[in-house]
């Protein structure tokens, strides 16, 4: 592959994790040019469907919270990606007689593809994320729920505190404040999922709003111990990740979805009643 760079994305995350991407594939030839070197390049290749794996979905993450629409057909392509990138992988260990550069090539083939063809149409997405600071709490976040808007608060303190860390602070110092942030969001999320039942609102929109909690909580996971071990630096994982989350998820997916709740004009007249109940009793405590 050369010297090949993708593109800059605007997004510190994307780009870090398109680098991890052509390192791992240039390690890989370098093992597959050394005479015995097939199986720790097979090794590789599954470090480097993870990475592939984690790094299309942290896109999916960006692409749901900025309302991207063709969000579904471009997770499509994700999944294809990975299924032929597995596929040829395989073969390296079932079909011996296959030549193991001429599978890296078409796995760099598969990626150049995608990251500069496929990709170029969500490119303006990724670098909204520049116009994005950790910020204070804002009225034009409010929900209308009192318990949501001060969970939503308290997250952003989190993620405030994590900006005012310099990227050589203690990891143990990092390590608590991400704890802390993760229990509440856990917590928060449940909250949020609670409002609706099996029997009330637009199913669609709860499947994909509980999707894209998921997807958070899978991607903190993910890049937690990469923080730990410096892999990541901590302002762009807050810049990359966090200020999108937070921000991004609140006022996109957070306020209109519960704003239907808040009318009740998603649900049939019991839901809306139940609802109502809920709010009466909220209101009371
Ligand atoms: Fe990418
Ligand atoms: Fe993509
Ligand atoms: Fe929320
Ligand atoms: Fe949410």
């Amino acid at each position: 592959m050369g010297n090949l760079q993708f593109p800059q994305s605007g997004n510190g995350l994307i780009d870090e994790g398109h680098e991890h991407l052509m390192v791992l594939l240039a390690e890989i030839g370098g093992h597959l040019r050394q005479p015995n070197g097939r199986p720790e390049a097979i090794a590789l290749f599954s470090d480097f469907l993870n990475a592939l794996r984690n790094h299309l979905g942290l896109e999916e993450v960006i692409l749901r919270t900025n309302g991207y629409s063709q969000l579904n057909n471009h997770a499509r392509r994700h999944t294809q990606l990975i299924d032929r990138v597995t596929e040829m992988v395989e073969t390296l260990t079932y079909a011996p007689s296959v030549h193991p550069l001429e599978v890296l090539d078409r796995v760099s083939d598969l990626l150049i593809e995608h990251e500069m063809v496929e990709d170029s149409d969500i490119w303006p997405c990724l670098a909204k994320q520049d116009s994005l600071q950790p910020t204070t709490w804002g009225a034009e976040m409010e929900t209308g729920i009192e318990q949501i808007d001060e969970h939503h608060k308290a997250m952003i303190e989190y993620m405030t505190r994590l900006h005012n860390m310099s990227d050589d602070a203690p990891l143990e110092d990092i390590a608590q404040v991400l704890n802390s942030l993760r229990s509440l969001a856990i917590v928060h999320f449940e909250l949020e999922e609670s409002l609706w039942t099996d029997q009330c609102g637009d199913q669609k929109a709860n499947n994909a709003h509980a999707k894209a909690h998921v997807e958070i909580l899978e991607t903190l996971d993910e890049m937690t111990p990469r923080l730990q071990t410096g892999e990541i630096a901590l302002s762009t994982f807050v810049d990359g990740f966090l200020t999108d989350w937070l921000i991004n998820h609140i006022l996109r997916v957070d306020q209109p979805h519960i704003a239907l709740f808040n009318s009740g004009a998603a649900f049939s007249d019991e839901a809306a009643a139940t609802l109502k109940n809920r709010k009466d009793k909220a209101a009371i405590q």
